[in-house]
């Protein structure tokens, strides 16, 4: 998630920029800049912290009444300096910062490659800023008519806010897919990702909806749709204070991010999924696919929840593909002697793609050489760079220690891999790709849905909040939800809390139940269902307090469980993508409930770099 920050007006430009895009700092960035409008276009841009481009501007004449700002969180090139935004076009009368990803940009690029530009980064940002250069030249129009005809062509999501050396009193600003706000204040005007940059200036801000296109000038505001339409402004008064604004008017990040999720699933499709010619485009498997099709096994090594992701791909993969797959502790596997060959396929899952034990894990692998491909969320970490291929999940920055947006990321590109790698060895037949494609692509509607569920759950959460252990149990695709499940309610609320197969209950663990112990089953629809509902009856049979998450509508759990969580139905491949969530939010509430630090839970940290 990157910031945008912009200014137009009396005051310096640069101190509200700056001072903007560290308010924007809680959203996640690897790199940040300005651009200002006085006497010309000046940029400047860097990898780091704002901090560190404040530093590096100190003594420089700063002086403008007109200027954009940006935090990046690279999709498209890693961080760098020349990747960082704002972007020049290929004349430098342009400069641009964009938050979001420009799907077709490799198209557009090599249009414009062909007509002879060339590009100074490897954004996709940079594309979009020459596209609307080539169509401004080509039609002799002025910008808001060039970006209107650019954005008709541009296929993603996109805020993008431009300075026009030609004319210096003009911002504009447009967007599709990714936030903007505009402050109105006395004879200026304000942009930004979200109201915290803005707040201290005005709380009179108009919120840009899609395909909107704003011009603004200090002491004008026009608003347009793409068709060249004007739209009459809906300035609002702002009734948030500063650190509700951050976090989206929800209580905590943990919260925010579990409701990102249709938002983040969908992101993670966006450019991959094609519904219509029923195909997934992943750069990343099509130029390795011999390597991953002929796998002889592949190896998941991961940490914690990512673990969890990789073990509900093992049983997709093995189902889809027919290839065998290991999961291992990546603490574990580095100190071992593991067996590995050359012709196996490491795929390591990271979020911040900076653990420490899946880093070493990797190395060993690649010393027996083995073919990393790597499943992470920040553009340009550590595992990104030392894997030898990979895809990004495009979960956005987690702030919240405990990972669910970025966990659901995972779980779809890892369907999303199985699913191309199976088409490709022929695994799997055109009935049932298609099927699980058009599944797939509804799985961010149905996450919705059980985002409904967020009051009942709040409520099931005070009923369980004085537990003081608890059993989740699952089977099938299901069993590592189980265990995430109870991951997340140790790591939230403290509770010990166990995941375990159904069917092993017998073996042992059965002895713990008693009428105080709270046992969450993941038992949604599937293959394993009648036997669930068996293990389910011989914990009611020991006076176990059974919560269930169930398809909707299944009358014979809803018999028998004290209470039950009804989620939408799915293929049972894709199902972990919803069981998840109620859980997920189980846990939330139960934290909140016990007055736990949801956001930063004790003895916690985001990205676990010490081995
Ligand atoms: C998950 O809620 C935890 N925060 C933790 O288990 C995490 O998944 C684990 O440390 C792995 O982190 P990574 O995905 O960044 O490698
Ligand atoms: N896709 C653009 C890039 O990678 C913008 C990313 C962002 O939203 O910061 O530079």
């Amino acid at each position: 998630m990157c910031g945008i920050v912009a200014y137009i007006g009396p005051r310096e430009a640069y101190p509200v920029i700056l001072k903007g895009l560290k308010r924007l700092e809680y959203r996640g960035y690897d790199s940040s800049g300005v651009a200002l409008l006085h006497d010309g276009l000046k940029v400047y841009k860097k990898k780091g912290k704002v901090a560190e481009l404040e530093e590096s501007l100190v003594g420089q004449n700063l002086h403008a009444h007109a200027g954009i700002g940006h935090t990046r969180w690279a999709t498209h090139g890693e961080p760098s300096d020349r990747n960082a935004h704002p972007h020049q076009s290929s004349n430098g009368k342009l400069a641009m910062i964009h938050n979001g990803i420009i799907e077709n940009y490799t198209q557009l690029k090599n249009e414009l490659i062909r007509k002879g530009y060339q590009f100074k980064s490897d954004t996709d940002t940079e594309v979009l800023l020459n596209f609307i250069e080539d169509i401004q030249r080509n039609n002799q129009c002025i910008l808001e008519e060039a970006v209107r005809i650019a954005l008709k062509r541009v296929v993603g999501a996109y805020v993008i806010v431009l300075l026009d050396k030609d004319n210096p009193d003009t911002l504009i600003a447009a967007r599709k897919g990714s936030p903007l706000v505009i402050g109105v204040g006395r004879g200026e005007h304000f942009l930004a990702s979200d109201a915290s940059p803005i707040i201290e200036y005005t709380k009179e801000v108009v919120y840009v909806n899609d395909y909107e296109l704003a011009i603004l000038k200090a002491d004008e505001l026009v608003l347009k749709n793409l068709g060249n339409e004007k739209i009459t402004p809906f300035v609002q008064k702002l009734d948030m204070e500063l650190a509700a604004i951050e976090k989206g008017g929800y209580d905590h990040f943990m919260l925010k991010e579990i409701f990102e999720q249709p938002d983040t699933i969908f992101d993670c499709l966006r450019g991959r999924l094609d519904i219509t010619n029923n195909t997934i485009t992943m750069a990343g498997v099509l130029q390795n696919i011999d390597q991953l099709k002929s796998a002889n096994r592949i190896i998941i090594i991961a940490c914690g929840t990512s673990w969890h992701a990789g073990l509900t791909a093992e049983y997709i993969i093995e189902e889809l593909c027919r290839i065998p797959v290991e999961v291992e502790y990546a603490s574990e596997f580095r100190y071992r002697n593991p067996v590995v060959h050359p012709g196996d396929v490491i795929i390591a899952i990271s979020q911040s793609g900076e653990t420490a034990d899946t880093m070493v894990a990797i190395e060993r692998a690649k010393e027996q050489g083995a073919f990393i491909f790597g499943v992470v969320n920040v553009v340009g970490s550590s595992i990104a760079r030392i894997s030898h291929a990979g895809a990004y999940t495009h979960a956005g920055h987690e702030i919240g220690v405990a990972s669910t947006k970025a966990f659901t990321a995972q779980l779809v590109v890892l369907t999303l891999i199985a699913l191309k790698v199976a088409w490709e060895k022929g695994s799997v037949d055109q009935e049932r790709y298609t099927h699980l494609l058009h599944e797939l692509y509804a799985i961010p509607e149905k996450v919705r849905e059980v985002l409904l569920l967020n009051r009942q759950i709040e409520q099931l959460a005070k009923k369980y909040q004085g537990a003081t252990d608890a059993l989740y149990l699952g089977r099938g695709y299901n069993f590592p939800i189980a265990l995430e499940g109870a991951l997340k309610l140790k790591e939230i609320s403290y509770i010990h809390a166990e995941g375990y197969p159904a069917a092993e209950m017998k073996h042992g663990p059965i002895a713990l139940v008693d009428e105080h112990l709270p046992v969450v089953f993941v038992a949604t629809r599937d293959s394993y269902h009648e036997k669930i509902v068996s293990n389910i009856q011989e914990i009611k049979a020991r006076k176990g307090k059974v919560i269930a998450v169930i398809t909707a509508g299944d009358q014979t759990i809803t018999g028998m469980a004290d209470d039950t969580i009804g989620i939408p139905e799915a293929d049972e491949i894709l199902a972990p993508l919803l069981s998840v969530i109620p859980l997920q939010l189980l846990s939330y509430h139960i934290g909140v409930a016990k007055g736990c630090d949801v956001d930063k839970p004790r003895n916690l940290a985001k990205s676990v770099t010490v081995e």
